[in-house]
């Protein structure tokens, strides 16, 4: 029995719980390429500087993968460190469900390529799209396999390289993202790291704050295009500001209620790690202390569907969650979409 379990807490899963049968996490793991590109790189390559940097977003360096290290590789590494972590085989793999919005190539699926570099041959593999929001939405879909019987192991996982996509001229947006990946192993292991509850949410009717054009069937790939430059992302980022700010707290209050918990039995709140202004706007409407804010953005940037995946991994290799702690994470992206959830780990 987890050292919580005494205390009162509703675990909104409990009436499909039948037969015994619940989702926990049973291993987490995380990878960042090596190289590191500082805000003092970034002013050789557009009109910026670290304090302007620093000061509108709180991120000081963040990690680009090499030439010839992709979305599969970041991914397979997160992968294999979480199996280890979850004393799990490749064989013992099911399902591998990739959140991604910068695969290896449109297709076969990365997850595909993912389960071929692991070795789990006997999983089945689909890549999701939900922009920074994806890992909650694979932690949602994924518990939904294991609630169901359906599968006993499921890998979730998020990885990006959003260094392929930014555009390197536009300093709006090429300060903002980083390369990186993280992994959680899905089990039914009765008295582990539970997943209580997950919310997911969307609205397409501001698909247009956040968004690459071309490489899609509404604006395949030409000269024309990618003289265009549209085969880079684009963001409005004041009203994504707005908007993200809104809808976490929004996805973050709704996780809670179901859980019947306050913000203050929370050990630790992982938020999308975007900017540290949404983060603070986020932690000060649910009325959270920032020490129960976990933020390592000042060292990767926006990972997209990694991020909350990679600080996940460091809040619980760091030691910053013990066994039995209250985790809440919560997340926002292009889409729009967002999404939150309480473990109990
Ligand atoms: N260096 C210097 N100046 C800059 C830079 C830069 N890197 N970038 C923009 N500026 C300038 C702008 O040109 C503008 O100048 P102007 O007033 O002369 O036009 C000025 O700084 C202010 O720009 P704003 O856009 O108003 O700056 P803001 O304070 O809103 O910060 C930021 C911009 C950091 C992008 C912020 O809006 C933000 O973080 N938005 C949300 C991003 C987000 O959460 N994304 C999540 C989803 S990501 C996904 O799903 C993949």
């Amino acid at each position: 029995m987890s050292p919580t379990s005494s205390k009162k807490f509703k675990n909104p899963r409990a009436k499909y719980n039948f037969q015994g049968r619940s989702c926990s996490i049973s291993g987490v793991g995380s990878y960042v390429p090596e190289r590191i590109l500082t805000n003092a790189d970034l002013e050789k390559l557009v009109d910026t500087t670290d304090e302007w940097i620093t000061s509108r977003t709180g991120i000081k360096e963040r990690r680009q993968a090499a030439k010839d290290e992709f979305t599969s590789d970041m991914g397979a590494r997160a992968a294999l460190s979480a199996m280890q972590k979850a004393g799990v085989t490749a064989e013992q793999i099911d399902l591998i469900i990739l959140a991604t919005i910068t695969p290896d190539m449109p297709f076969p699926s990365t997850a595909c390529l993912i389960q071929r570099k692991i070795g789990a041959h006997r999983a089945a593999g689909f890549d999701l799209e939900a922009a920074c929001s994806g890992f909650i939405y694979g932690l949602e879909i994924g518990q939904q396999f294991i609630m169901s019987r359906t599968y006993d192991t499921v890998l979730v996982i998020g990885a990006e390289k959003l260094s392929s996509i930014v555009d390197w001229k536009d300093r709006n947006t090429c300060v903002l993202f980083g390369d990186g990946a993280g992994a959680a192993v899905l089990q039914n292991r009765p008295n582990s790291h539970g997943l209580l509850t997950a919310v997911m949410g969307a609205d397409g009717r501001k698909a247009d704050l956040l968004f690459m054009a071309g490489g899609g069937s509404r604006c395949p790939a030409t000269a024309e295009s990618v003289a265009a430059r549209q085969h880079y992302l684009r963001m409005e980022g004041k009203e994504t500001f707005k908007n993200a700010v809104q809808a976490m707290q929004t996805a973050a209050k709704e996780a809670l209620r179901r859980c019947e918990l306050d913000i203050s039995r929370i050990k630790c709140i992982i938020p999308h790690q975007a900017n540290q202004r949404i983060v603070d706007a986020v932690g000060e409407r649910l009325g959270a202390k920032p020490e129960q804010l976990f933020v390592n953005l000042h060292k990767y940037g926006n990972t997209s569907a990694a991020s909350v995946a990679i600080a996940l991994d460091e809040a619980v290799t760091s030691g910053r969650v013990q066994r039995g702690d209250l985790i809440l994470m919560v997340v926002f992206g292009a889409g729009l979409t967002w999404g939150a959830a309480v473990i109990e780990w």
